[in-house]
């Protein structure tokens, strides 16, 4: 049996509280694989959510042990260690039940930056690159999961931050336009709740599960934003 100390808010419920569980987890069984079976088993009215099961869709965040994960891609004997497992939902977004965060503020944060039209690995698998590059890399692979908007301390104390995965977007936008006002996106990430809020602690770099790399990109940005703004000053353009 392995313990399980699962965060607990439903509309009504005096203030969110923690219950503990039980669950017989097989071999090789995620966090998701133990969250459902508790709903199945024990508890039907437990909110968590999911969809691929895969690690592709974006939608299973929770905070494991203080840290933000993919409940379907972290494996209970990982993390367990002979201790109580707590599961909680995201922070720096609204809770709407139990492990469930309303998605539509982090998604907010992305539309007025837009996301980037190239997605990963456009290349076919084992296409040879052309001469004068060594080899293709992935471009976008952002899920849209929310972990590195929860993990940011940053946005913690602001909550007008436009957060690591809006200018991780910026970033691709300006490197690879495809058609997209670079001008306009440079200027959002100039805004004072934008590029230069960030004070690149690198947390969302360590939970994103899909190599982005947000804190790279949002000092690739930085730069940029800082070149644009001297050429502008100077005349340049
Ligand atoms: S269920 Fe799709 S990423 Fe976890």
């Amino acid at each position: 049996m392995t313990s399980f100390r699962v965060y607990r808010s439903r509309r009504g419920d005096l203030e969110p509280h923690f219950e503990d569980f039980e669950v017989e987890v097989q071999a090789g069984a995620t966090v998701l694989d133990a969250l459902l079976a508790i709903r199945r088993e024990m508890d039907p009215s437990l909110v968590v959510r999911h969809s691929c099961m895969h690690a592709s869709c974006g939608t299973c965040g929770v905070r494991v042990d203080g840290r933000e994960r993919l409940a379907c891609d972290t494996r209970v004997a990982d993390v367990a260690r002979g201790k109580t497992i707590r599961v909680e939902p995201l922070v720096n977004q609204r809770v709407v039940a139990d492990l469930a965060t309303d998605m539509l503020d982090f998604q907010a944060r992305l539309e007025p930056v837009g996301l980037p039209l190239l997605r990963t690995a456009e290349s076919e698998a084992g296409a040879e690159p052309p001469d004068g590059i060594k080899s293709y890399v992935r471009f976008e692979s952002c899920i849209e999961c929310g972990l590195c908007l929860s993990a940011c301390p940053v946005a913690h104390l602001d909550a007008d931050f436009i957060g690591p995965a809006a200018l991780a977007a910026a970033e691709r936008i300006v490197e690879e336009p495809r058609g997209r006002d670079v001008g306009t996106v440079l200027a959002l990430a100039s805004e004072p709740d934008s590029a230069w809020r960030c004070r690149d602690a690198m947390q969302c770099t360590a939970v994103c599960p899909s190599a982005v790399e947000p804190a790279t990109a949002l000092s690739r940005i930085r730069r940029r934003v800082a070149v644009d703004g001297a050429r502008r000053l100077f005349g340049r353009r």
